[in-house]
């Protein structure tokens, strides 16, 4: 045999829809939580998951001088839906999924986010709110979130200068179990409730 007739001779067509993923997974993590939810859901839908970071840095061609993207979206074709997962930081998304949100256009997004605070506090729901707007501004859909706590880095606990309240204390020590099965399991059934109807 030749050596070019052992090359496939059709090569495949990259816009074909089976080779185009129909969702995936851009997360920012620090200390893991957010990625281990991140993981999960990626095994659970079969998905591929990467890092915001590096899906910023493979983009700084197209920012301007104030890091903003200046040429629209992030890699992966309109119709894709985008799992963004992020930790809590000042009542909103940490620093990286913002700069990576205001990136996104028209795009139809699930949130997920680990947090110290209890998912289901004004805290949560400020969160929430500043994620929606963020994405808000390039026109892009909300379709639904899951939130769960997540342990604070042993460091950042002892180094905190919020007052150790019992209050406090009983929600950093819950934290320390999460995220856990169970908030695995959940992060799993809400994006499935929202992407059942959308899968191919
Ligand atoms: C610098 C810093 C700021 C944080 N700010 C908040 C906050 O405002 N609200 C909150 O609920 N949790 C806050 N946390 C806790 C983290 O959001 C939480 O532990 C999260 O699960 C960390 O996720 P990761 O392991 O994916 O990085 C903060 C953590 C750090 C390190």
């Amino acid at each position: 045999m030749t050596e070019a007739a052992s090359f496939p001779l059709t090569l495949p067509d990259p816009l074909t829809p089976d080779l185009v993923p129909w969702a995936r997974i851009v997360y920012s993590s620090r200390s893991g939580n957010t990625q281990a939810v991140a993981e999960h859901l990626a095994g659970s839908f079969g998905l591929s998951a990467v890092n915001a970071r590096a899906e910023l840095e493979a983009r700084m061609e197209d920012r301007g001088p104030d890091g903003r993207l200046l040429r629209g979206d992030t890699a992966g074709t309109a119709d894709e839906i985008l799992l963004l997962g992020f930790w809590a930081w000042r009542c909103g998304p940490n620093p990286t999924m913002r700069d990576f949100m205001r990136g996104l256009r028209r795009r139809r997004v699930f949130l997920f986010g680990t947090m110290a605070a209890w998912p289901d506090s004004e805290h949560a729901r400020d969160c929430l709110a500043c994620a929606r707007e963020l994405l808000a501004e390039g026109g892009n859909e909300l379709l639904g979130h899951f939130f769960c706590q997540g342990r604070l880095a042993p460091a950042v606990r002892r180094n905190s200068r919020h007052p150790r309240t019992p209050e406090r204390e009983r929600r950093l020590n819950e934290a320390e179990k999460h995220p856990d099965a169970a908030d695995l399991a959940a992060a799993e059934a809400a994006a499935r409730a929202v992407l059942t109807p959308l899968m191919p």
